[in-house]
């Protein structure tokens, strides 16, 4: 369904990212782990042409990704966010929309449904009129939850979402994930502090720079793979 091949990516002739090559099925909550600086939101934005690839091809169901970006909803790490740009909580999740009715024209009807819809969903319809710097950061996070579910993409971009959230919210998350991969979704997460959260995912990346291994929990996650990754062992990572 999602096909990267051969993807690098260099910052000012450093290289961030080499040689990454994997697929993913519909249906899949794919974890994507590895130390800071691995590379892991490299990846992301150079899948999605945010930032430009050195090398590498990207196809979704056979075509070229770039040609179908709004199949992808993305939701960036809370630190590239610009939280005192002046905008409402409800206009964050419109932004969704604009694929549906154009920049220009009043939302339809429908777009309004399913924003309200999507933020009842995450429990935030109440704050919609609060502006984005004025919500608590599981409250933020949970808007742009929001705005990933009112895309109605195919493939879903989640770039550490747990960072800075309660218990609850990372409840209503995860119970998320499972809705949209219950409907065939594919979902791609980053996120360094799998803890106990390990079985919520179908398959997992390890990345450092390479993609150090793929595949089940019991595949990725070996001590031999763990110690190239970060450089030492984990024990609770094997247990
Ligand atoms: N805009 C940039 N210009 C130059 N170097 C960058 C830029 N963005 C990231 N890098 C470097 O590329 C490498 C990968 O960064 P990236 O943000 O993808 O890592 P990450 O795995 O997401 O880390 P973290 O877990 O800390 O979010 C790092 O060494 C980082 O310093
Ligand atoms: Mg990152």
């Amino acid at each position: 369904m999602l096909e990267v091949q051969h993807l690098a990516v260099n910052y000012r002739g450093v290289c961030a990212l080499e040689n990454v090559s994997f697929r993913l099925e519909p249906g899949q909550v794919v974890g994507v782990i590895g130390p800071n600086g691995a590379g892991k939101s490299t990846m992301l934005k150079a899948i999605l042409g945010l930032i430009p690839a050195r090398s590498g091809v990207v196809k979704f169901r056979a075509r070229s990704l770039k040609q179908q970006l709004q199949q992808v909803a993305y939701v960036p790490q809370r630190s590239q966010i610009d939280w005192d740009y002046p905008i409402t909580a409800w206009n964050v999740v419109m932004m969704a929309r604009t694929r549906h009715t154009g920049w220009f024209r009043q939302p339809t009807c429908q777009s309004e449904e399913v924003v309200a819809a999507a933020l009842r969903r995450v429990g935030m319809l109440d704050l919609r009129k609060r502006q984005i710097g004025e919500l608590s950061g599981g409250q933020q996070q949970r808007v742009f939850l929001a705005r990933s579910l009112a895309q109605e993409a195919e493939l879903f971009f989640f770039d550490e979402p747990f960072v800075g959230i309660d218990k609850k919210t990372e409840e209503v998350i995860f119970s998320i994930f499972a809705e949209l991969k219950a409907v065939g979704k594919t979902l791609l997460v980053i996120s360094h502090d799998l803890g106990e959260s390990l079985s919520q995912y179908d398959n997992f990346l390890l990345l450092n720079k390479q993609l150090i291994a793929t595949g089940s929990r019991q595949k990725v996650f070996t001590a031999a793979n763990i110690q190239e990754a970060y450089g030492y062992n984990l024990n609770w990572f094997a247990s």
